[in-house]
């Protein structure tokens, strides 16, 4: 790392400081400022700051920061704005003037926020396709195609999730019989069928890649620890997730899909049953890593997790706000606290949100949640922006997919940080000041300094470049 505190005379040219000035994004829980650019701030020298940025400590690398693709925001998107309206919202999401988001999260098959239940092969009572030869795409699916092909045009790094909520009716016992709903609803895997499911699953994975759409990383279920009783749901037993594990991993090699597994993508407090999954030494050497959800225990577990398994990386996958709790500053200060600065400087990868989009009720649903808020709510043509957006812009528009997370101090006095290096050589920090007071600080780069005053309730985002790029570079003429 340069830190060159003045300018050096080498061969006739003056370099001046690799550093750059320090630009500020700032949200505050009053909503006076809503990721508003602040004016620059400056480097000195000769202080010591109360936040230590040391570059040279990395953890995780940064794979994505995002929400879910349901099928009830793509029906929103598609249905209930005007294609205007729909491309000024995909920018605002994912243009690099907008949050910048870089990765979604696409349900296999139907989850609650849903317009009708499915799956990719559906049959009628009584029947089953062992060979799969009626699988097909859903129509759900493909009617969003094209929205998710025009967020890949905006934003050409955006990493893909895939998770299945269920498998088919006909491959499931102990569901809530054929006739209900076509039979997704509740239910386990029947252990008779699942390589036919690994199968089903690496051809929903070709069917998406041939639109231009790769997964790059899937869940093996959504939340198998949880058996939903008015929307598709399927629990497994981590015996049954490290079996899946096995016959899926070994379907993909067949197919050479580089879709990486996860497994668990439940809450923190059953973060057990991820060990018992990876216990499976078989199953462990197709898995990449374990997914999160926020409705359970505290972020930690991600850390003890990572602790027994150094070689799995942790993603978060999901969290939803409710349209009845809390209000702007007590989510945005709990969203960043524990979804940003707690989820990455415990091994996250990855911040992902639920639904992109919802209405102002929280519909479209088949069940499940009844009043989650989205990313954003589209209502009566328009579409506004809800403080899960500026949760997930705050790391989006400076954390860099590819980028490190480096040590930072983690608190000083109300204030959390966590810090980042970009695969360019820029850095970011971002950092939270859950109290009703502002506070004055100091940050610290190598020995370079700047201060700033967090005001109350804020988070503030901020990038500088300290790489070996000469800024100014001036022939000396004497
Ligand atoms: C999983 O589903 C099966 C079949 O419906 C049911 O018997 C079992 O109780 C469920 N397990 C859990 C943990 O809910
Ligand atoms: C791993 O799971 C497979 C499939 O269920 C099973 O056959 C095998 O015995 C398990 N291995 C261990 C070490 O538990
Ligand atoms: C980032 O910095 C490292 C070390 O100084 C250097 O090797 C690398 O080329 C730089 N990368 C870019 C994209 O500037």
């Amino acid at each position: 790392m340069h830190n060159l505190l003045l300018p050096l005379l080498i061969l006739g040219h003056v370099f001046y400081p690799a550093y750059s000035t320090i630009q500020v994004l700032l949200t505050t829980g009053d909503k006076q400022h809503l990721l508003s650019p602040q004016p620059n701030l400056i480097w000195s020298t000769g202080q010591s700051g109360n936040i230590i940025i040391d570059t040279t400590k990395t953890y995780q690398t940064m794979e994505g920061v995002g929400a879910s693709f349901t099928d009830s925001a793509a029906y929103l998107m598609n249905k209930k704005l005007s294609s205007a309206h729909r491309t000024a919202l995909l920018n605002e999401l994912f243009g690099k003037e907008g949050a910048n988001l870089n990765m979604i999260r696409i349900p296999l098959s139907s989850s609650d926020m849903a317009t009708a239940d499915f799956t990719s092969d559906d049959m009628p009572q009584g029947k089953s396709d062992p060979l799969l030869e009626k699988f097909k795409l859903n129509k759900h699916h493909t009617d969003s195609i094209p929205i998710l092909q025009e967020i890949k045009n905006i934003q050409p790094e955006l990493s893909i999730m895939g998770t299945p909520w269920s498998a088919p009716g006909w491959m499931k016992s102990g569901n809530r019989g054929w006739w209900f709903r076509k039979g997704i609803i509740a239910g386990t895997l029947n252990e008779i069928w699942v390589e036919v499911y690994a199968e089903y699953l690496t051809k929903i994975i070709e069917a998406f890649a041939s639109y231009g759409l790769v997964l790059d990383t899937m869940t093996l279920q959504n939340e198998p620890a949880f058996t939903p009783w008015d929307y598709a749901g399927m629990n497994l037993t981590a015996e049954q997730e490290a079996n899946l594990a096995i016959s899926v991993g070994k379907a993909l090699q067949d197919r050479s899909l580089d879709t990486k597994i996860l497994v668990h993508d439940h809450n923190w407090d059953i973060a057990y049953r991820a060990t018992r999954v990876l216990e499976n030494a078989t199953a462990a050497q197709f898995i990449h890593g374990i997914a999160f959800h926020c409705y359970g225990g505290d972020v930690s577990a991600q850390s003890t997790v990572k602790a027994a398994y150094p070689d799995k990386e942790i993603y978060f996958t999901e969290c939803s706000g409710t349209l009845s709790s809390g209000n702007f500053l007590s989510n945005l200060m709990w969203n960043v606290n524990n979804l940003v600065i707690g989820n990455i400087r415990n091994w996250g990868k990855t911040v992902m949100l639920w639904s992109l989009a919802l209405d102002k009720k929280g519909n479209p649903n088949v069940g499940g949640c009844k009043n989650c808020r989205g990313v954003v709510t589209i209502s009566n043509g328009k579409f506004t922006k809800n403080e899960e957006y500026y949760v997930l812009a705050h790391v989006s528009r400076v954390a860099q997919k590819g980028s490190y997370r480096v040590e930072s101090t983690e608190r000083y006095q109300t204030v959390r940080s966590v810090a980042f290096i970009n695969p360019d050589n820029s850095s970011s920090l971002i950092l939270c000041n859950d109290a009703q007071n502002a506070v004055h600080i100091s940050i610290q780069d190598d020995n370079m300094v700047f201060t700033y005053t967090m005001p109350s309730n804020s988070v503030a985002s901020f990038s500088w470049t300290q790489d070996s790029l000469f800024l100014e570079n001036k022939r000396l003429i004497y």
